[in-house]
């Protein structure tokens, strides 16, 4: 596989040692990474703060304002509600018809996928039934699966607001994320060749499909703990051409999926970490080592606490979302190559793939 003109143009930020400790290529922490996106050859500047992560997190005077806010309990229902109507308007005015969007799911036979996808023997971790988003039962309901597509469209308009349009925005993010994995395998494995992927918190399965399109010969299962994201992850795939390998999906919880050891190549996990408390994350990561082969990647994707435009975020606006994700702080105040050095991981990278978020990736020893 030869890089692409996008890939020689990638700068790493930073490369931690197996011990964890990150230094850039060059020994300093650049400030900025330039990255030329796949789909039109335009230049992108992701710069990063001057900070290591934003003021409104950890012990902080405006931390402590934030949280004492978010626990007032009528507060939290007004800023609740508040932060849904923001997010349903802003994807609107973007051209996103979220209300059209999640009608159509509720109307159609979403339902009937429910019974051949559910496991009724697992047990759910304590954290999961949180409330999240917006949603009093967090991802355990038919309106959180049938809002999520929408939802996950409006992140990516964030994240990339100079882009022509949402689906220009989802193709950027999702194409350097892509790429960045791509990069990192062919760098560090024994073999190129990617035939068999686990998506970790695939939702209703956009993560799924891209890592399938990117990579057709590879067999790919989607898993989640959310039998309601996983029947409209299902049946979008149905109404979808046949591929040539057609995606598994599993309802499993990703600490202990109960899958065989070493029985993947590459394990993703798009967009969850932030929803997790840190014990999660650290049992995400140490499964995905067990279940990776030798020379394996795993390719983590979330919020950058290094990215500017997060640091610089308006403190009412951090307040509005985390009114909505309950262990945000957590996620920020983990160090993720840290986390992935002390299950084993070597090639320790993070790489800003747009403005808001980082890729890391790293490799089970060969
Ligand atoms: C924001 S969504 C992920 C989006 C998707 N990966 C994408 O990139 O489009 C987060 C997902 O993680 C799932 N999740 C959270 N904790 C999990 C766990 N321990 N095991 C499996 N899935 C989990 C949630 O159910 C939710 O579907």
């Amino acid at each position: 596989m030869a890089l692409s003109p996008f890939l020689q143009n990638l700068s790493v930020i930073s490369v931690a040692n197996g011990n964890g400790n990150a230094t850039s290529r060059t020994g300093r922490r650049p400030s900025m990474v330039v990255c030329t996106a796949a789909s039109d050859a335009s230049t992108f500047t992701f710069e990063e703060g001057r900070l290591v992560r934003p003021n409104y997190i950890g012990d902080t005077p405006l931390s402590r304002l934030i949280a004492a806010i978010v626990s007032f309990k009528p507060l939290y229902s007004f800023l609740k509600r508040g932060a849904r109507q923001v997010l349903i308007s802003t994807a609107e005015k973007n051209n996103i018809p979220w209300r059209k969007m999640a009608k159509e799911i509720l109307e159609s036979d979403v339902y009937k996928e429910l019974e051949s996808i559910q496991n009724d023997s697992l047990a759910y971790p304590d954290y999961y039934l949180n409330p999240f988003h917006a949603y009093d039962e967090g991802n355990l309901t038919w309106l959180a699966a049938a809002e999520a597509e929408a939802a996950t469209l409006s992140m990516a308009r964030r994240a990339i607001p100079y882009a022509s349009s949402a689906d220009e925005a989802n193709q950027i993010l999702r194409g350097n994320w892509l790429q960045a994995i791509e990069q990192h395998h062919l760098q560090y494995s024994k073999t190129s060749m990617i035939t068999d992927i686990l998506d970790v918190g695939c939702s209703v399965g956009l993560s799924t499909g891209h890592l399938a399109a990117k990579f057709p010969n590879a067999k790919v299962t989607g898993l989640d703990l959310s039998p309601y994201f996983l029947a409209v992850a299902q049946l979008k795939e149905k109404k979808r051409a046949p591929r040539k390998h057609s995606i598994s999906w599993i309802h499993a919880n990703g600490e202990n999926t109960g899958l065989p050891s070493k029985s993947f190549d590459l394990v993703s996990i798009a967009f969850v970490l932030h929803e997790c408390p840190e014990r999660a994350i650290v049992n995400l990561v140490k499964e995905a080592f067990r279940l990776l082969r030798p020379g394996g990647t795993i390719a983590l994707t979330d919020n950058s606490p290094k990215s500017k435009v997060i640091q610089e975020l308006n403190p009412a606006l951090f307040t509005l979302m985390k009114s909505t994700e309950p262990f945000i702080n957590e996620y920020w105040l983990t160090d993720m190559e840290a986390t992935l050095s002390q299950a084993g991981f070597v090639n320790i990278q993070s790489i800003l793939t747009d403005p808001r978020h980082m890729t890391t990736t790293a490799t089970v020893p060969l």
